[in-house]
């Protein structure tokens, strides 16, 4: 690990004492400083506004002296506490000389942000973060010093949710930052390396996983694959990488300081050597729309050889909305409005430029196949989901997988059960004795919605893994008065299409 030290930043705590950080874990454990123990603290309305970083209302409900009060106060409001009311609470001695507490005068103060994170199967975990930098975004970044880590926001947890979670050999966590995507990888793989540009994120990760409780990482210092072996290969790669597209690299934790989208496509392109055979790769990005490109084409050209991909785009802003969430994510609005408008201008500068018109955001996952026909889906699905999706997204491959293996005459021998929670919707104007169309939705994962037809709507209906496809299709041609081997010959391509999203599960 290189250099940690920022003299506009704490300095962090000793990431070689695993004694005392497993003191401290356990007094917070003690303490209830946990996920649970401060939503019954705090109430769920000041709990979500701290994960708004909105601290007003979690500092009103911890004006009591609990130690669970006194922790929250240190480790999350950033509050000095007396020293005599932590001695008690904490390995206070110990804390000060491995650097997590540090005293002036009769108080202490944390030097590190620490927040209680629930992890999917109920473990404490705690999650590290640079003082003020427990959240992110919308101005809420308390400190924008180089090699500032930030803690767990909206964009991690969409990450973590989405990660597919067998147990796996070796995983790899791109651009660590506070180690939450290690931390979950950790759960799952028996080998966990962690990478960063930044040192201290490095530093931080260590951190992360000892005061959860987590086995150590392989800590790696360098971008992208850099700092990997040229034939290290993992069965899980999960990135969040910092992904905005913005003219000039300001901040380490967003702006990759490659040109345009390079970024992202780098990450995208390079991971298709380092993926061993049926490994999963995730990953966050942001992509530009470029005058004359469909979006879908410019993202399937990133695909790497030998992989299937699934591409989902979740947004989709104009350059203005863009510059300005990003110019707000960093508080820029509330400084200089001259400094501000220049800012602006360059943003759009650097758009006009590259004949960016809009910015796409969604998620990337990449399975490494070796088909001879890859499948790369690129859809948007602007919609609510249901999270976390990790199943869901295994799902998805493993019907990619099916389908490729069976061609029309074998989709109608097959046999098919409904999905669980699927519904049909008539859509037509109100008092008409027929609907305009159906649809089918499904009200979990991808919380998907599909126009049918009423063959469509009748042979899902029917679909109770009994009857062979093709013996449905018959019984419904006598029933509707159809050629059966016009209809044998037409509905393949709806099923097909059923089963890619889900609707229908091979029995
Ligand atoms: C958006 S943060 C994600 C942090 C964390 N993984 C999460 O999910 O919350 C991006 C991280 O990537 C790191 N980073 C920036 N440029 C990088 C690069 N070229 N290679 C690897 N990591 C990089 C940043 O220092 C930061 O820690």
């Amino acid at each position: 690990m290189g250099d940690v030290s920022n003299p506009s930043l704490s300095p962090l705590p000793s990431a070689d004492r695993p004694d005392v950080t497993t003191r401290l874990r356990d007094a917070l454990l003690g303490a209830s400083f946990t996920a649970d123990g401060l939503l019954e603290l705090l109430g769920a309305p000041a709990y979500a506004a701290l994960s708004r970083s909105e601290t007003v209302p979690a500092l009103r409900a911890t004006r009591g002296d609990t130690p669970l009060e006194v922790l929250v106060r240190l480790f999350l409001l950033q509050q000095p506490v007396p020293h005599a009311r932590v001695t008690d609470v904490l390995p206070v001695d110990a804390c000060l000389e491995t650097g997590w507490l540090v005293r002036a005068d009769d108080e202490v103060a944390a030097t590190v942000d620490v927040r209680p994170y629930g992890g999917p199967g109920g473990e404490d975990w705690f999650i590290v973060s640079d003082l003020g930098c427990a959240v992110g975004g919308a101005g809420g970044i308390g400190n924008h010093a180089e090699g500032v880590v930030l803690g767990v926001g909206g964009a991690s947890t969409t990450l973590a949710g989405l990660t597919v979670r067998t147990p796996v050999s070796a995983a790899l966590d791109l651009g660590t930052g506070s180690g939450i995507q290690a931390l979950h990888a950790a759960a799952h793989a028996t080998r966990v390396t962690a990478t960063d540009v930044n040192p201290r994120a490095l530093h931080i990760t260590a951190l992360t996983l000892a005061l959860s409780g987590a086995p150590a990482a392989d800590l790696r210092e360098g971008s992208l694959y850099e700092p990997v072996a040229e034939d290290d290969a993992y069965d899980l790669i999960v990135s969040n990488p910092p992904f905005v597209i913005s003219p000039g690299a300001r901040l380490t934790y967003r702006d990759g300081g490659m040109g345009g989208d390079d970024l992202c496509r780098r990450l995208v392109q390079e991971t298709g050597e380092r993926l061993n055979p049926g490994g999963f790769a995730h990953f966050l990005a942001n992509w530009q729309h470029v005058e004359g490109e469909e979006w879908t084409d410019r993202l399937r050209s990133w695909v790497p050889r030998g992989c299937d991909a699934w591409i989902v785009q979740r947004e989709v802003q104009d350059v203005t909305q863009y510059a300005e969430l990003w110019l707000r994510d960093a508080g820029d609005h509330r400084g200089d409005p001259a400094e501000y408008q220049a800012r602006y201008d360059a943003w759009l500068d650097e758009f006009e430029a590259r004949k960016v018109r809009a910015v796409g955001f969604g998620w990337i996952t990449l399975r490494r196949t070796g088909a001879a026909e890859p499948s790369v889906v690129a859809e948007e699905w602007p919609h609510p989901v249901e999270q976390p999706l990790g199943e869901t997204v295994r799902a998805h491959f493993d019907r990619v997988d099916y389908l490729r293996a069976h061609d029309d005459a074998a989709l109608l021998e097959a046999h098919f059960t409904l999905a669980g929670e699927v519904v049909q919707e008539q859509v037509g104007l109100p008092g008409a004795e027929d609907p305009e169309h159906v649809v089918l939705r499904q009200n979990r994962g991808m919380r998907r919605a599909t126009r049918v037809d009423t063959v469509g709507a009748g042979f899902a209906g029917v679909c109770d893994g009994t009857m062979s496809a093709g013996r449905i299709l018959d019984a419904i041609a006598q029933l509707v008065g159809e050629d059966p081997v016009a209809l044998r010959d037409r509905t393949p391509a709806q099923i097909r299409l059923l089963v890619e999203q889900g609707f229908l599960e091979p029995a």
